[in-house]
């Protein structure tokens, strides 16, 4: 891939030539066509000026597109050598504060042993243990590994300290590394309030819940059998509702449930999981935009369904439902501990019935739409300059060439942050 830099020119416009498939997500951009939901354009070119894509289009009109857009020449040109650009993977689901792994528990599962909420008790004692840089060092290990990867947004949730002090310093540690945090102090019963669900309940909603919604967008509860019940979901929710802070849910990932129904009642962001779903769960989902939205995201988490040998969930039944679908990592110690949006993708496409633009989309846009954010997840005129420049012809190949590192450039707000030294 080759790259000039303009003699004297500042680091403030990159002209990106020579991409082979360009996916922008912006139906209506010139050279895609209408009904086309990715907006595809073959031969294409973007035009990144400061931390704003803006110009994107067939390379043949690239000069007039720098010339209305920019008004002067880029500072820098780079020709991506026939290869396929997406936009920055926008993963809405992470759970990167914690300490410790839970390696003997995946072997044991592997032998046979069901996956069971209870785990994230060993989590959580070994989080309580850690220091704050030591935690700290796990979440930039773990963001960094992201962003190679292609993850230009992360939402970052609490819930392995589960005390206020630990819940505090995890939204904390979170809010350093991205403003998409999620208070997720209801992520399971902690050992001392052991049959006492609703006292913990009581401290999450007040002391606990004052404490983090300073540092938090979102509130999250596990609602699930093993976690926390229907009634105890709503009071958490509510509560952070009046804090102040969007809603999100955890529900019908280990059986079928009354989370989703809740999360679709609340108004909520997004459902995650949604493992196990009714027609009335999918109906009620697809019906969350039928006044032209915002509605409820399906969030599905294919990492959890790899990495506990549970069934996929059908995300076809979803789209074909009209529900909207987003694919994110679950990054965690115990379900899913893999920050790899690539492989959400490829499940998704292998597994889950999803078309590959379909999957890239809900990786992507999906996600955006997840964290209601309009500003990332396209490469629309405007948006943050968030993109993958793959080290392949198509983005077919993210599903087709599964596990191989095919982000070759990755790109954050107009700055390459990422450089596939062996490309
Ligand atoms: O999203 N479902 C609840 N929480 C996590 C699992 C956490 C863990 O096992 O440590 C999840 O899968
Ligand atoms: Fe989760």
């Amino acid at each position: 891939m080759r790259e000039v830099v303009h003699p004297g020119g500042k680091h403030g416009a990159t002209l990106i030539l020579g991409i082979g498939e360009l996916t922008t997500n912006a139906p209506g951009t010139p050279g895609a066509t209408d009904d086309d939901p990715t907006g595809v354009v073959h031969d294409a070119a973007v035009l990144l000026d400061g931390d704003r894509v803006a110009w994107t289009g067939p390379e043949r009109d690239a000069a007039d597109g720098v010339e209305e857009a920019l008004g002067r020449a880029p500072d820098r040109t780079v020709d991506a050598g026939n290869r396929a650009v997406i936009p920055g993977f926008v993963d809405s689901h992470t759970h990167l504060v914690f300490a410790g792994d839970r390696a003997a528990e995946f072997e044991a599962r592997m032998a046979g042993r069901p996956y069971a909420a209870g785990g994230i008790a060993g989590t959580v004692a070994a989080t309580r243990a850690a220091s704050d840089a030591e935690l700290l060092a796990g979440l930039r290990r773990l963001v960094g590994e992201a962003l190679a990867q292609g993850t230009t947004t992360l939402e970052v949730k609490s819930g392995y300290g589960l005390t206020v002090v630990d819940e505090v310093r995890s939204v904390r540690l979170a809010r350093e590394m991205t403003d998409e945090v999620t208070f997720l102090g209801a992520h399971v019963v902690p050992p001392e309030f052991e049959g006492r669900p609703d006292e913990y309940v009581d401290l999450v909603c007040g002391e606990m819940l004052a404490a983090c919604a300073p540092h938090a967008r979102w509130v999250d509860v596990f609602c699930e059998t093993g976690a926390f019940s229907l009634a105890q979901a709503r009071r958490v929710l509510l509560a952070g509702a009046s804090a102040g802070l969007g809603v999100r849910v955890h529900a019908n990932q280990l059986g079928p449930g009354e989370g989703v129904r809740l999360a679709v009642e609340l108004g909520a962001a997004s459902v995650d999981h949604c493992t196990y779903l009714s027609d009335d769960d999918v109906a009620a989902l697809a019906g969350s935009w039928a006044g032209g939205g915002p509605g409820t995201v399906a969030t599905l988490l294919p990492g959890v369904e790899f990495s506990t040998r549970q069934p996929y969930p059908d995300a076809r039944r979803l789209l074909d439902a009209g529900a909207v679908v987003a694919l994110a990592s679950d990054c965690n110690p115990g379900s899913s501990y893999t920050s790899s949006m690539p492989l959400c993708v490829a499940l998704a496409v292998r597994e889950m019935g999803m078309t590959v633009a379909e999957a890239v989309w809900a990786a992507t846009a999906g996600g955006a739409r997840a964290l209601r954010r309009a500003d990332v997840g396209s490469l629309a005129p405007g948006a943050r300059a968030d993109l993958v420049v793959l080290d392949a012809p198509s983005r077919v190949h993210l599903a087709y060439r599964p596990g191989v590192p095919l982000a070759a450039r990755v790109y954050r707000a107009g700055r390459e942050v990422a450089h596939s030294s062996a490309r």
